[in-house]
C-alpha cells in the first residue's frame, strides 16, 4: 500500500417505523477509518466500542477486509487498520453495517478498485443478512431496497434537514434476540397496515412533512414485539411520539424521534427520563440526517 487511505462511513437507522427489512436513512455520525502498510493485520479502535474492539484483530470490519481481497483472488498485503468511531455499538444506529462497509471500501480502494459498487453492496449484504442498513451506508440519504431474484433492487431520495434525537437504554438487546421475538407469520391486516404506511413514510421524510410522519410512522409487524422486551421501551416511544413521529431505531433498543428543532432538548430528556424512571441509564444526541454514504478521503 503505497499511501495511507481514509474511509468515512455514516450511522443509519433500518426499519424507520413500518419499513422493517427495507428502509433505512443515514445520520450524521461517522466512522473513520485509516488504512495504511503495516505488519500483518493489526487493528486498533479509537472512540466508542474501543475497549471491546480492541480485544483482538478480528472483528466484522477487518472479515470484511480480508473478504474482499478472498474474493477478488488477491493476496493480501500487511495493513494497519485504525478506526477512530463515532457511531454507537449495539445500538440499532448500523455500526455493524458502517464496519462491513468500511472493511470492503478499504480493502477494494487498496486493491485499485477491482469491484464496483454493485459488486460491493452484494458482497456487504451477503455479510449483513439483509440491504436496510448497507444499502443506505453505501448511498447516503433515504434507500428503500429489497432483495430481488438474488438481485439487491434499490433506490436513494434526497431528505431535507430534520432534526433527530436518538435515545439508548442502556442494556443487553443484541439484534440476534431482537429478531427471535418476531412472529414468523404477520396477519393480511397487519401486512395491509404496514405496506401503506411504509410508502408514506417514504413520501414524509422526503418532503420535511411531520405532520404526516406521526400519522404514518406506525408499525405492526416488528415494534410491537420488541418493545415489550425493552424496559422503558413503550412509555418512551409514547413520549417520543409526543415531540413528532417516533421508532425504534432498527432492531433497538435506540429511539429514534424526529422533532421541531426548539424541541429537541427537552425531547432528549423527557424520552430519557422515562427509561430512567425505571432504573435503565442512557446515552442520548441529537443529529440530523445526512446525505452522504461512505466515501474515501481525499
Ligand atoms: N431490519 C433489521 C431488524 C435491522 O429490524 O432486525 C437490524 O439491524
Amino acid at each position: 500500500m503505497s499511501r495511507m487511505i481514509k474511509i468515512r462511513v455514516p450511522a443509519t437507522s433500518a426499519n424507520l417505523g413500518p419499513g422493517f427489512d427495507c428502509m433505512g436513512m443515514t445520520l450524521d455520525l461517522w466512522n473513520e477509518i485509516a488504512f495504511e502498510a503495516g505488519e500483518g493485520l493489526e487493528y486498533w479502535a479509537g472512540g466508542e466500542g474501543a475497549e471491546k474492539l480492541n480485544k483482538g484483530n478480528r472483528n466484522l470490519l477487518t472479515k470484511a477486509f480480508v473478504r474482499l481481497h478472498e474474493v477478488c483472488g488477491k493476496k493480501m498485503e500487511g495493513v494497519r487498520i485504525s478506526a477512530c468511531n463515532q457511531i454507537l455499538m449495539s445500538s440499532g444506529l448500523g455500526s455493524s453495517a458502517a464496519a462491513i462497509v468500511a472493511g470492503l471500501l478499504g480493502a477494494n480502494e487498496t486493491l485499485g478498485r477491482l469491484l464496483l459498487p454493485g459488486d460491493l453492496l452484494k458482497l456487504a449484504v451477503e455479510m449483513e443478512g439483509h440491504p436496510d442498513n448497507v444499502a443506505p451506508a453505501m448511498a447516503g440519504g433515504l434507500v428503500v431496497s429489497v432483495v430481488a431474484r438474488n438481485e439487491i433492487v434499490w433506490r436513494r431520495y434526497e431528505i431535507p434537514e430534520w432534526t433527530i434525537v436518538i435515545v439508548k437504554p442502556l442494556l443487553d438487546w443484541p439484534t440476534k434476540a431482537a429478531r427471535a421475538v418476531l412472529p414468523a407469520h404477520v396477519s393480511r391486516a397487519d401486512a395491509i397496515h404496514n405496506i401503506g404506511r411504509a410508502l408514506l413514510v417514504a413520501d414524509a421524510l422526503q418532503k420535511g412533512d411531520v405532520d404526516l410522519l406521526r400519522k404514518t410512522m406506525e408499525d405492526r409487524i416488528h415494534q410491537p414485539y420488541r418493545l415489550k422486551h425493552i424496559v422503558g421501551g413503550m412509555p418512551a416511544y409514547k413520549i417520543a411520539k409526543h415531540f413528532g413521529a417516533a421508532a425504534l431505531s432498527g432492531a433497538g433498543p435506540s429511539l429514534i424521534a424526529f422533532v421541531q428543532a426548539e424541541a429537541a432538548q427537552e425531547a432528549q430528556s423527557r424520552i430519557a427520563g422515562a427509561f430512567n424512571e425505571r432504573g435503565i441509564e442512557t446515552r442520548a444526541l441529537i443529529t440530523k440526517p445526512t446525505g452522504l454514504g461512505a466515501y474515501r478521503v481525499e
